[in-house]
């Protein structure tokens, strides 16, 4: 029996039936699934009773599993953190940015992997951005100014001792190591071709992790990341994804932006993590 996708009606998304996640995956649904995904960037796999083992395994039936720079691992499991948070934790919420995961790498992770395991009864709906979609509607003028430029990615706003999660962040559940290391910088196109799909999207977001353009003067740069970003995540392109326990959402880094929300003080909230690089270590075409 193959898979079934059912498109979630909004942006982006669709969620992918007919599989059990707690066996092996045959070569036949790695292949149905990355082409449901090409199509659909966020894919949703519901009621499916996962171990952290099941995890490993699933993502890594899509490539190689990737090492947080930033944030500690499970202990045991150096390929997947807990995105943890307490019920009276008062920290920023994690995550709470738009951003694509860790384009400030010169081989950043195509996908991510999300599964819940604690859910509130209300609020951190995870949002995605369809970048494919906000890239086809473009006005003509604003994509004339990306076309063949070079986007200047770092991890300085967030991870440098300075950043929104250095020195002074204080989770009581997520613990994060700000370093120096997030000061490097890397230089991505703005505007990238999808591998499977073909498509061409907007890769990455401003301060998360964009930072500049090369070769543009940094006002100049900034207020063109600031026009593109206001772009990039208008509601008609974004799906606001609702979670319930054991699900799995996996999303691709390279047609979506995706960030946290809250709403949900008072209960407690726990997914764990894997990102996947490709095998040939090459994100996109270029
Ligand atoms: C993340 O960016 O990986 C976290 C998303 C979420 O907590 O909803």
């Amino acid at each position: 029996m193959g898979i079934t996708v059912t498109p979630t009606g909004e942006a982006c998304g669709a969620f992918i039936d007919g599989v059990d996640l707690t066996q092996p995956l045959t070569s036949a649904d790695v292949e149905d699934i990355r082409q449901a995904w090409g199509q659909h960037h966020v894919i949703i796999f519901r009621d499916q009773k996962l171990s952290d083992d099941d995890l490993e395994r699933v993502s890594a039936s899509f490539g190689n599993l990737a090492i947080d720079p930033f944030v500690t691992s499970i202990p045991g499991r150096e390929h997947m953190i807990s995105i943890q948070r307490e019920a009276d934790e008062t920290a920023a919420i994690f995550a709470e940015i738009w951003h694509a995961d860790w384009t400030f790498k010169a081989d950043p992770p195509f996908a991510t992997c999300l599964y819940s395991i604690e859910i509130p009864p209300q609020g951190g709906d995870t949002l995605f951005s369809n970048q494919v979609l906000a890239l086809e509607e473009m006005p003509a003028d604003l994509r004339a100014r990306l076309e063949g430029q070079l986007a200047i990615h770092s991890a300085k706003m967030g991870y440098s001792k300075k950043g929104s999660y250095g020195d002074k962040y204080e989770s009581k559940s997520m613990e994060v190591i700000p370093s120096d290391e997030a000061l490097e910088q890397e230089t991505h196109p703005f505007i990238i071709t999808h591998p499977v799909s073909g498509k061409q999207s907007i890769y990455g977001s401003a301060i998360a992790y964009i930072i500049g353009v090369s070769d543009m003067p940094q006002k100049e740069a900034m207020s063109l990341i600031m026009e593109l970003q206001r772009w990039q995540v208008q509601e008609q392109f974004v799906y606001a994804h609702k979670w319930e326990e054991n699900m799995l959402v996996m999303w691709d880094n390279r047609s979506v932006l995706h960030k946290a929300t809250g709403g949900y003080e008072g209960y407690r909230r726990e997914l764990h993590r894997t990102t996947i690089s490709e095998k040939d270590g090459r994100p996109f075409a270029l």
